[in-house]
């Protein structure tokens, strides 16, 4: 499917079918969201992919509206790092050394750069900036699937609390930004029938 018709067929699911997707297709849509992009490439997050059964039912109560839930393949949580340090940023740069072959002297300035970039931040900014970054990753995942023929349901819609019980989020040092439900369309869901409710392009683009 292109990427338009992709866009065109999803919406998102209030009921999946409860069949399980492929594993082949979960890490097309995996590998899609490892590589997308992040600011500065920090990528301040990680992915949790719940695929046991029982651990999605205990997920249940945590949500406000959970039909997708009980009826999903699988559930990734989008964790993002609330806490974004000096020993972070020190990895990233070992990390980047390590893939290109690069010294640190080479990275001196971006390092620099990122560093002062982290200490002018409040911890607030730093939480926000950190969450945006995995909404990003959402995006990605949700048009992955889509161009999988797997169907999504992005979620805020939960009690964080129970949710980073369950999961055993590091509380200090995390938290769930978001969460996709994946699986196939019910036949009976019925908002699958309703048009795709959008801004005209006049009013979403302007050209100067
Ligand atoms: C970040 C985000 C959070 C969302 N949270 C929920 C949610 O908690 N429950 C829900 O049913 N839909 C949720 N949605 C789905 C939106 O309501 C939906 O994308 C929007 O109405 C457009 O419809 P469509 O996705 O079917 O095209 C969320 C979407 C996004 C992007």
């Amino acid at each position: 499917m292109n990427y338009l018709d992709a866009l065109n067929w999803r919406y998102s699911v209030k009921k999946f079918d409860g069949n399980k997707i492929p594993s082949a297709k979960l890490t097309s849509i995996l590998e899609a969201g490892r590589l997308s992009v992040s600011s500065l490439g920090l990528q301040p997050y990680h992915l949790l992919v719940v695929e046991n059964d029982e651990t999605i039912q205990k997920l249940i109560p945590a949500f406000y509206n959970p039909s997708q839930i009980s009826t999903c393949s699988h559930l990734i949580a989008l964790v993002s790092k609330t806490n974004i340090n000096k020993e972070y940023v020190d990895n990233y740069f070992s990390h980047i050394i390590n893939e290109r072959g690069v010294t640190l002297e080479q990275l001196s300035a971006f390092r620099n750069n990122i560093n002062m970039l982290l200490e002018t931040q409040t911890q607030k900014e730093l939480e926000s900036w950190s969450e945006k970054q995995s909404y990003i990753v959402l995006g990605s995942l949700i048009m992955a699937a889509a161009q999988e023929n797997i169907d999504t349901c992005p979620m805020e819609g939960f009690k964080s609390e129970i949710l980073e019980d369950v999961l055993k989020i590091d509380k200090e040092n995390e938290k769930i930004a978001v969460v996709l439900a994946l699986g196939y369309r019910a036949e009976d869901d019925n908002f699958q029938n309703f048009k795709k409710v959008r801004k005209p392009a006049d009013k979403f683009i302007k050209f100067l």
